[in-house]
């Protein structure tokens, strides 16, 4: 079976984009990881899970910052990108301080009240339904006072590629888009984040809006893309008649990003059902 992960991350995720675009969206994402490092602030000696490590590239920052008696545990669903992930850290010095975690969110193969921090980026959108199920074993892995920081689309408000002006077709694209099987609403994330387990709770919403010059190759590009992991081609999802309207739109068309940074600490309270009476 392909694995939709790794394909993603190293093949097609950048596919619409220019070398200048994705230099930009990975300074971008490389910020982003700075503010979930600060947010969560892991301290010498430390153990801080990397929920949906990926490649990798987080995992040096946290191993500088838990140092020789910290610990790092990367988890990922894929095995390719967990091996990915190992092989590029293999020249940092505390390398062996990382615990590798083939798991499923949804089921942390992790001791209650182990971990100091968790940090994601990108991760708890794909777990859809299963989501309060996630943050509830995060609130039971993580000991009272330990900081979590997620950085995660909302796809719910998110316009991707689309005519301009809009029109009664690109309004049913756009439905279409949004029934794509990633899609993670605000409301979602703010009742999954009980008050029970997490207080302080914090969703910072951020929404970008782009304007792109839509000459046809950069549309031809976005066309071919996938919007998301294991996606048909944008195109598919938008059928031919709103790909006809892009093609021949001379002006400008118009995409509108939102996203969000969630801090939360975990509380003193024990998970519900955690201790049955
Ligand atoms: C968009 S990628 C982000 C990767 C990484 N956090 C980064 O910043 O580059 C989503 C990651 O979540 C992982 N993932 C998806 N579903 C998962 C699940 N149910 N359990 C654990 N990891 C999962 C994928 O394998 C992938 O590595």
């Amino acid at each position: 079976m392909p694995d939709i992960w790794a394909d993603w991350l190293n093949r097609t995720r950048f596919n619409a984009a220019t070398p200048e675009e994705a230099q930009a969206a990975l300074a971008f994402i490389a910020g982003i990881r700075q503010r979930l490092l600060q947010a969560t602030a892991p301290a010498p000696g430390q153990t801080v899970l990397e929920l949906g490590c990926g490649t990798g590239e987080f995992l040096p920052a946290l191993l500088d910052a838990v140092g020789p008696q910290g610990t790092v545990l990367a988890l990922d669903i894929s095995a390719e990108l967990l091996e990915q992930a190992r092989t590029s850290v293999r020249s940092h010095p505390l390398a062996e301080r990382v615990r590798w975690l083939h798991a499923d969110m949804v089921n942390l193969p992790l001791e209650s009240l182990t971990v100091d921090a968790v940090v994601a980026r990108s991760v708890l959108q794909y777990a859809q339904e299963a989501l309060p199920s996630v943050i509830a074993g995060l609130a039971r892995v993580l000991r009272p006072g330990g900081r979590m920081a997620a950085f995660e689309l909302l796809h719910g408000d998110a316009e991707p590629l689309l005519p301009a002006p809009s029109s009664e077709q690109s309004d049913a694209a756009l439905q279409r888009w949004r029934r794509l099987p990633f899609a993670l609403r605000r409301e979602a994330l703010e009742a999954a984040f009980s008050p029970e387990l997490f207080c302080p709770f914090e969703l910072e919403a951020h929404s970008t809006t782009w304007r792109q010059a839509a000459d046809p190759p950069a549309v031809q590009r976005t066309l071919l893309a996938a919007p998301r992991p294991g996606c048909p081609p944008l195109g598919e999802v938008y059928g031919a008649e709103v790909c006809g309207l892009l093609a021949r739109s001379g002006t400008c068309v118009q995409e509108r990003g939102a996203w969000c940074i969630v801090t939360a600490t975990r509380g003193i309270h024990p998970i519900p059902d955690a201790h049955p009476a």
